[in-house]
């Protein structure tokens, strides 16, 4: 569900007519929804409603402070895997006592400054980091709060690159090492462990690897119980997919999700961590470009649009599928035509969609990428010496330019040519 419709034949965002956004910020940009964040957070923590909850966002699929406000004003926490996320996390007013730290490798430094803050716990994923944050906390005189990442080498049948919880991926300590380490946590001074962390990939969309997994948490938690090990928490992770192609692929529930998860935290008496990114921002935003070209290839049409590559990588990287809607909705009534949608990077990888059926797009058209409000602009760069592009947010009527788009000078002008010229 999200909130992108048309209105008057002209898409929107809530009230905002997109053609309209477009003359106003200029082309490309990401335009996210207000209504539709607030409603995906409120699924999520609502499917768990009566439980002892806390929905720490994950950071990393749509780190825009804006964002963080608005989902920080419910409630929500947040999940961290850097210190530069965690300074967005401060910056937008999320309390640390909700912020969880995340990732394979966490610098000193940053275990310092997160241990500063009084962030609620870190998820520490190997033995030779857990030494390095009993370092580092016992330094300053505190105690660092733990969770171990677990890996239960279970396959989440997702594409391969966004699979973390396979003993082959980099992540987590291997299952059977973990009752271990967690008694050798129990007598460092500078560690209090007090939660278990799972991930174990994202975009899934069978509940069947969240349940195998969640059996061996469950069983992992049970053996820790008997060696004396007081767990406050069990952090579920994310991972939860979205519907990128609208309701040909309908994913489970946060219901269905929920029931597999209190099932196996039934009788554990644990607070219940989640690290949802995906489900909450992805369908919160599309990517809004202007066709340039269209251009007949020798057999093919390549419809050549301002966005590129640099702005929004999934469809190479993971060869991702997302909708394309054209904003004025008359065109949707016309035959669709088999076409390219290219941007202007020199790479053959450069492309938004491949042979894809779509209405006749013409010059200057606009299209709208839909499902990228998560790992969008995140994962933008200036390839190409091309500007990072604009994000707006959406809240009914109204909107704000949230990260505007910078100029030449900011691009470039930090470069320096040695002085030995
Ligand atoms: N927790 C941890 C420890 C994670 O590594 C991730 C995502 C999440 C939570 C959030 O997972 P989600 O609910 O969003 O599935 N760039 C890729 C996705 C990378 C996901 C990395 N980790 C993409 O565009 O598909």
């Amino acid at each position: 569900m999200h909130q992108f419709a048309y209105k008057g034949g002209v898409l929107h965002a809530e009230d905002v007519s997109l053609d309209a956004l477009a003359s106003e910020v200029g082309t490309p940009f990401y335009c996210y929804s207000t209504a539709t964040l607030e409603r995906h957070y409120k699924v999520f923590a609502d499917a768990f409603s009566g439980a002892d909850v806390l929905v720490c966002y994950s950071i990393k699929a749509n780190s825009n402070i804006a964002v963080l406000r608005t989902l920080g004003e419910l409630g929500s926490g947040m999940d961290v895997v850097s210190e530069g996320e965690l300074r967005r996390a401060r910056a937008a007013g999320v309390p640390p006592e909700r912020i969880v730290f995340s990732g394979v490798g966490k610098t000193r430094e940053e275990m310092a400054y997160a241990l500063n803050e009084g962030i609620y716990a870190f998820n520490v994923e190997s033995e030779p980091e857990l030494a390095a944050l009993n370092e580092v906390a016992h330094g300053l005189g505190v105690k660092a709060r733990v969770a171990l990442r677990v890996n239960p080498d279970i396959d989440p049948k997702t594409h391969r690159k966004i699979s973390t919880g396979k003993a082959e991926d980099k992540f987590g300590v291997p299952f059977d090492r973990a009752r271990a380490l967690y008694k050798e946590a129990a007598g460092m001074q500078g560690v209090e462990t007090c939660g278990i962390h799972m991930h174990i990939g994202s975009q899934i969309t069978d509940l069947k690897p969240f349940g195998d997994a969640f059996t061996l948490l469950r069983a992992l938690a049970g053996q820790l119980k008997e060696d004396g090990i007081k767990l406050e928490f069990i952090n579920f992770g994310g991972g939860l997919g979205v519907p990128y192609r609208g309701s040909n692929d309908v994913p489970p529930h946060p219901d269905e999700y929920a029931t597999v998860v209190l099932d196996a935290a039934e009788e554990l008496n644990c607070k219940l961590l989640f690290e949802p990114g995906r489900m909450i921002a992805a369908n919160a935003g599309i990517l809004v470009t202007r066709v340039l070209y269209v251009k007949e290839g020798a057999n093919k049409t390549f419809t050549v649009v301002d966005a590129a590559m640099n702005d929004l990588i999934r469809p190479t990287l993971y060869e991702a599928y997302h909708d394309i809607w054209p904003v004025r909705e008359s065109l949707r009534a016309e035959p669709p035509q088999k076409t390219d949608v290219v941007g202007p990077v020199c790479e053959t990888g450069d492309y938004l969609a491949l042979d894809r059926d779509l209405p006749p797009f013409g010059e200057a058209d606009l299209m709208a990428v839909m499902t990228a409000g998560a790992y969008g602009a995140v994962q933008s760069s200036t390839y190409n010496t091309r500007l990072l592009i604009p994000e707006v947010l959406v809240k009914g009527g109204h909107y704000a330019v949230v990260r505007p788009r910078p100029d030449y000078d900011e691009l470039i002008g930090g470069e320096k040519i040695p002085d030995w010229f």
